[in-house]
């Protein structure tokens, strides 16, 4: 196979909120493609960025008294927990208010222009005096002109379900102010989507196919363009497209056009490409030759349903008459939606990512999850808990991991870590290797078409396979009377076994794009592989493995309510008490140097301390306790320490306590501190700090 260079994104979420389960979805789809492909050793850059500009986001700037960068650099700053918690891993993020997409932004719109697709009309909106701003539909309210429903939305009703133009409102006023608006003319500079040139483009590219012979679009997707550009001799219902926006605007200003600004969504998917160059700058690539129109580079992004408009009409037109290269693939997914219905957190069925990795479920199942469900359609994704727990529990951990388990276990006991085979007639170990890249064959195929679920049952169906060959084989009883066996039945046992392992390795590898890190570890500790797995290790059988070590827990049902459970109201839970001592209060019961070891104290580095935001009792720590990650822990010590105090130090924390949620999060662990029985009566709390040299992570006994 030849080696393809790829250029992946997904869509550049808004900087004005974090992260929902929906962009981890659509991150997770992208990332298990972008590691298949990698694994077949094609070269992919898969960058991502916020999406920065626009009127939400600078009046959300304003209303909280900071600039729009300042807000979009504190999203920026939640994003990599996110990302990081799901092992997503982009090459680069970057934003759209930076001078990459500005100078990107502005030459393709001076390229359109040179084209002569680019109009200027005036035209007719409602202005907010008060403001000194025009209003886009959704800050414009009133009555509507249809059921006299009140307060109703500028473009449509949510009653009635009428679509007008925000003038047809009755009674319309400002969302903003309250002030009664406006009509102003202004000019405003349009793209020629109309224009025969752009419609006859579409109507191919739409319809087209990239170099791999995919086309350019999904079915479904290719229908819904239809509709809009019309079938070859057809008619297109294409209107030009209003690519400005007048001052105030947080955005990018239009050349030569005092006061102007591109709309969001001009500059928005510009920002695939500001990503892509920041990311070569640094990494010395030639982002020209990389994004040559006439190149081999395949340009793949993955978006949702809500946005195939700009995507597949307005953003390959703006390429293409701009001179630059043209999307190879829009690859379009549906919603996730609760238990059949759409996530609603009153309901109690949203789902936080952060909360999920705070109760400390693991990412690996979520991408499980999803892989085992999603396809190349665009249809929505059901997240049913049951079914999540019996696909991660049956399946994952039952069929998969076990098997390595139980192998791996004959082997170190009886044959010292080595494996071997023997040629037998159910097939002899050529067989066995080429049936294991097979396999893997069938797998990346199905990873590439992104028939993650076709990937998934087909690999399932291979672990069952081996399950069923192992117990047919009754490894237990080959090993009874172990002194006195023979050596064919001592090779007998190496060979089942070696074969279940050289599946399990076979299956490791076909799961990786999904499981990257717990596949990571299979190659590193069990099978000694260098390098992480790709393709074509599937085929090759194992000669030795080493001790099974724990590998994946089983999720626990409890977990599943702890996600959903709505946020707790009323009566703050108690804090963590601090940690007490003798005087004025008498020691707890004897217990033996087992009940002891049951806690498991270590060293934690506080990272980052802060107030709880309505609690008068608990600060929230970040600590490193040498896992990789960080743990969040709610502390009642506010009392006794500012959280500058705390920053930077080492304590001692409890860190196998089961998480406990509370009412501002959840806390997993609890820091240790001195006080007196009755606090009240003689104040004072000491958290416990190790001497020099005690590092993160070290355990106290
Ligand atoms: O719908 C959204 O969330 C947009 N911020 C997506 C932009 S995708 C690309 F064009 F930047
Ligand atoms: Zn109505």
């Amino acid at each position: 196979m030849t080696s393809r260079t790829l250029f992946v994104t997904t869509a550049l979420p808004y900087a004005n909120g974090s992260f929902h389960i929906g962009h981890i979805m659509e991150y997770i789809q992208a990332d298990i493609w972008v590691r298949a492909m990698r694994m077949a050793g094609h070269t992919v850059h898969f960058v991502g960025a916020d999406d920065a500009h626009g009127a939400p986001i600078m009046l959300k700037a304003e209303k909280e008294g900071i600039t729009p960068q300042q807000l979009v650099a504190r999203y920026a700053a939640e994003r990599p927990q996110y990302l990081d918690g799901f092992h997503v891993k982009f090459d680069h993020w970057h934003s759209t208010d930076t001078p990459e997409n500005t100078a990107l932004s502005q030459d393709i719109y001076r390229a359109l222009k040179a084209q002569d697709l680019i109009a200027t009309r005036d035209i007719e909106q409602f202005y907010d005096p008060v403001k000194g701003m025009y209003l886009a539909d959704r800050y414009i309210k009133g009555e509507c002109p249809k059921c006299h429903a009140k307060d109703q939305y500028g473009d449509s009703c949510e009653v009635c379900g009428a679509a007008y133009a925000p003038t047809d409102l009755i009674n319309p006023y400002s969302a903003l102010t309250g002030a009664t608006p406006v009509l102003k003319s202004s000019e405003h500079f349009f793209f020629k989507l109309s224009d025969p040139r752009c419609v006859q483009f579409l109507r191919e590219w739409t319809a087209g196919s990239n170099a791999q012979g995919t086309p350019h679009l999904q079915s479904e997707m290719l229908g819904k363009t239809r509709e809009w550009v019309g079938a070859q001799g057809g008619e297109s219902s294409l209107g030009d497209w209003d690519i400005s926006r007048e001052a105030p605007y947080f955005g990018i200003e239009i050349p030569d056009a005092p006061g102007k600004y591109f709309y969001v969504w001009l500059d928005a998917p510009v920002g695939y490409l500001a990503s892509l160059k920041a990311y070569c700058a640094l990494k010395g690539l030639d982002f020209d030759a990389l994004l040559d129109p006439n190149g081999t580079t395949e340009q793949v992004h993955f978006i949702g349903k809500d946005i195939i408009y700009f995507h597949a009409l307005f953003w390959p037109a703006m390429l293409k008459f701009a001179g630059r290269k043209t999307p190879d693939a829009v690859n379009v997914h549906g919603f996730i939606t609760v238990s059949g219905e759409k996530m609603s957190k009153s309901r109690g069925t949203g789902i936080s990512p952060l909360r999920y990795l705070e109760i400390g479920m693991n990412a690996e199942w979520l991408r499980y999850y999803l892989a085992a469900k999603l396809n190349a359609k665009v249809e929505d994704l059901d997240f049913n808990p049951e079914d999540f727990i019996a696909r991660v529990n049956s399946d994952l951990v039952g069929k998969y991991i076990n098997i390595a388990s139980r192998a791996a276990n004959f082997i170190t006991k009886y044959f010292d870590g080595a494996l071997a085979y023997l040629d037998t007639a159910q097939g002899d170990t050529a067989a066995l290797s080429a049936e294991y890249a097979a396999a893997a064959e069938a797998a990346r195929a199905a990873f590439e078409a992104r028939e993650y679920n076709r990937a998934i049952r087909e690999i399932m169906a291979i672990a069952d396979r081996i399950n069923q060959a192992f117990d047919a084989a009754q490894p237990w009883v080959l090993a009874k009377d172990w002194a006195n066996a023979d050596a064919a039945r001592r090779a007998q046992l190496q060979d089942i076994c070696s074969r279940a392992l050289a599946g399990f390795k076979a299956l490791s590898v076909m799961l990786a794009p999904v499981l990257p890190e717990l596949s990571r570890r299979v190659a590193r500790e069990l099978f000694g592989n260098a390098a992480d797995f790709v393709w074509s290790d599937a085929g090759k059988l194992p000669q030795t493995v080493a001790p099974f070590k724990h590998l994946m827990q089983r999720v626990e049902p409890k977990m599943l309510d702890d996600l959903f459970e709505p946020p707790e109201e009323g009566p703050q839970a108690a804090p963590d008490a601090p940690a007490t001592v003798p005087g004025g209060e008498s020691l707890a019961e004897t217990i033996a140097i087992d009940d002891f070891a049951k806690v498991d104290l270590r060293i934690a580095k506080i990272v980052n301390c802060e107030h709880v935001e309505g609690s008068t009792k608990l600060l929230r720590l970040t600590l490193d306790v040498g896992e990789g990650r960080h743990r969040n822990v709610f502390s009642g010590i506010k009392s006794a320490y500012e959280p500058a105090d705390l920053i930077g130090k080492l304590t001692v924390m409890v860190a196998n306590l089961a998480p406990r949620k509370m009412k501002f999060g959840v806390s997993e662990g609890m820091v240790l501190a001195a006080s007196h029985a009755d606090e009240a009566a003689n104040p004072g709390i000491y958290v416990l700090e190790p001497f020099p040299g005690a590092e993160p992570g070290m355990r106290v006994r």
